[in-house]
């Protein structure tokens, strides 16, 4: 299998049988540990970052939700007005997402289980991915981001673990002591690196920094 294959193949049976119900509550309103608190707090802030990024209206624009998960972007993408396709490889996940969406904007989501790199899911003027691509190498990011971006109109918004000592050494601890399940691993980009593979046209936007959550939103413009 190729790297990507295989990390995709890893985080589609992490999120679709390991940690598909830690999932959905985390990304519910249910209460869940100070730890986990702190990751949603910082997951909302960069909801917000990244949402930031696109016009206020999205009247008229078609968005992909890449790794859309339980489907929380998605739902205010299609709130601000956007055509939303939400493209998840966990089809549990989708399932949940569809459950949660208002009835209301059903008419403005179409859900897709599946790898977001698919031609099929058609061209997009925004693509949002958020945490979907941190258990990528470099190599594969690249290849991602240029096959988005070929059906791409405006940007690509995506979030990477940036190379923080603390990621860093979580990151090291886990080749050291690999899981004995198939969990994929976060792998900490550092941003000069990860723009000589991309090629021009990649930019920083903000990190987000709250208690175990560390992720840092970028931007690629095709
Ligand atoms: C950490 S979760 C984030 C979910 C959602 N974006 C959010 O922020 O709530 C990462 C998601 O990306 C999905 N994913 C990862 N690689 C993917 C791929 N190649 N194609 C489609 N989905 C993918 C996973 O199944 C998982 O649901």
């Amino acid at each position: 299998m190729t790297d990507y294959a295989d990390t995709r193949a890893r985080v589609e049976h992490y999120f679709d049988r390991t940690a598909t119900r830690v999932w959905d509550r985390l990304t519910s309103d249910a209460p869940v540990s100070r730890i986990r608190q702190t990751v949603r707090e910082g997951r909302d802030r960069m909801r917000a970052i990244m949402l930031g990024q696109l016009p206020q209206d999205l009247a008229g624009a078609r968005v992909l939700d890449a790794g859309c998960g339980t489907g929380m972007m998605t739902a205010e993408l299609a709130a601000r007005g956007a055509d939303v396709v939400a493209v998840d490889i966990s089809p549990q996940l989708i399932s949940i997402a569809q459950q949660r969406l208002d009835p209301r904007l059903s008419p403005k989501v179409s859900f897709r289980s599946g790898d977001m790199t698919d031609p099929a899911l058609g061209a997009f003027d925004y693509v949002l991915a958020m945490d979907s691509l941190i258990y990528y190498r470099a190599g594969d990011i690249a290849d991602i981001l240029s096959r988005l971006g070929e059906r791409t109109g405006d940007a690509v918004v995506f979030t990477v673990a940036p190379r923080t000592p603390f990621l860093m050494t979580f990151f090291t601890l886990g080749k050291a002591f690999p899981r004995s399940d198939r969990s994929p691993t976060m792998i900490p980009h550092a941003f000069a690196p990860l723009s000589r593979r991309i090629g021009p046209g990649l930019s920083r936007v903000e990190r987000v920094s709250r208690g175990f959550y560390i992720s840092e939103c970028l931007e690629f413009r095709p």
